[in-house]
């Protein structure tokens, strides 16, 4: 924690250290950030690298040339090859996106605004919860904690650099730092609750379903998460294409859902509402994650319609199917009897109505015949009101950061 008194301290350190360095510093830092830029774009690169010749170069996104150096039209805005400055956040081009910010800052919350001490009672208790309930709680803990910090980083390390639009990349930031609450979430629960924080954080290698899920996800960040890796030709404007409805459509989209239903479900019945709640909050915060990636995927899509090959369509397809299988197989694996109003084959009926919504989402045909959704108040958990919560376990206004008023 920042103690006041260390901040004076701290910022005659900075006042010394500015003094002893030559006024021109900044200038000649960027000199040699233009210097290496130049020597690196001398180096041979690999083909599917080679950015088009008309390309200019920048730092940081930050355009480099001077005849690009002006100011910034919308219609020069592109989601991925963008050759406009990238720190300039206006004039917006897409409204979606900036919207979609003020909605997260909006929704923002916190792990330990949440009452815990029920659940930790229950917990507890040897007779407050059923081997089947205690199997979902722990496998839900082990598989998220893992998974959204894959998503950070995926978007920190991978998606950040590669989307060259400033209003996208705020929510980008915004993205990340609620993955962030999320993981903050699952250790407060388990700090809570008193769990073996090594079984839970070591079951992405240890539990052979959850295992199957997070290799899934490491091979679709793989590719666009190497430094080397550059958008600019039809074949990597694709792999960035996949591998980001790999992440959006069915890591976020799908392989959260049947955790989700699971702990919501149990929510509904009165037991572990402090961990159903926060998984509540965080299930609305992922809705807007998968509808933000739909709406970025349809926008790099029409803006490069080429990209939507028949090929590249048949790969989408097949690849959903193969996430919603591992789904369904992590389903099964959680939930060996019925338990809380639910089963392996509903869920599997469920996921199958998910992953055929992520396909209309992206405009394509459905891939199950017909599944019904057996689960429909999932939709009104997502659509929470901070002031009306489902659980009731708090009253804290939610909603921040609204419409500024000054009267
Ligand atoms: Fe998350
Ligand atoms: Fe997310």
């Amino acid at each position: 924690m920042l103690q006041w008194d260390e901040v004076p301290v701290a910022k005659n350190k900075v006042t010394a250290a500015k003094k002893a360095q030559p006024v021109i510093q900044s200038e000649v830092i960027t000199q040699k950030i233009i210097k290496q830029a130049s020597q690196k774009a001398a180096e041979p690169q690999p083909v599917h690298q080679q950015p088009k010749a008309d390309q200019p170069r920048t730092v940081a996104g930050a355009v480099l040339s001077a005849e690009n150096s002006e100011r910034v039209k919308v219609d020069q805005k592109r989601m991925i090859n963008c050759r406009a400055d990238l720190n300039q956040l206006v004039p917006f081009k897409y409204q979606w996106a900036w919207q979609k910010y003020l909605d997260g800052c909006a929704n923002h919350w916190m792990p330990q605004e949440i009452n815990m001490a029920g659940d930790v009672a229950l917990w507890k208790d040897p007779k407050g919860l059923s081997d089947d309930e205690r199997l979902i709680i722990k496998r839900s803990l082990g598989f998220f904690s893992t998974a959204d910090s894959l998503v950070a980083n995926n978007l920190v390390l991978a998606v950040y650099r590669l989307i060259t639009n400033p209003e996208c990349r705020q929510y980008l930031l915004r993205q990340a730092f609620e993955e962030a609450i999320h993981t903050h979430a699952y250790q407060y629960c388990v700090e809570s609750l008193s769990m073996d924080e090594g079984e839970i954080f070591n079951m992405y290698h240890e539990v052979p379903s959850v295992a199957a899920k997070a290799e899934w996800g490491l091979k679709y960040t793989e590719q666009i998460s190497d430094p080397t890796f550059n958008t600019g030709t039809d074949e990597t404007d694709q792999i960035l294409l996949f591998n980001m409805i790999a992440f959006y459509c069915v890591l976020e989209g799908i392989f959260f859902y049947c955790g989700f239903t699971q702990i919501l479900s149990m929510g509904r019945r009165n037991k572990m509402v402090g961990v159903a709640e926060q998984f509540q909050y965080i299930l609305r915060d992922e809705s807007m994650h998968v509808n933000f990636g739909m709406d970025m995927i349809n926008q790099i899509r029409r803006e490069n319609p080429h990209l939507w090959t028949e090929d590249f369509r048949t790969k989408v397809r097949d690849m959903i199917k193969d996430g919603t299988e591992l789904e369904i197989a992590y389903a099964k694996d959680t939930m060996p009897r019925g338990v809380l109003g639910m089963n392996a084959e509903l869920m599997e009926e469920y996921l199958q109505f998910i992953a055929n919504r992520r396909m209309t989402q992206m405009g394509e045909p459905e891939i199950y015949n017909n599944p019904r959704n057996p689960f429909p108040w999932m939709a009104e958990m997502m659509d929470l009101r901070k002031e009306k919560n489902f659980f009731e376990t708090r009253v804290t206004e939610y909603q921040t950061g609204g419409a500024l008023s000054w009267d």
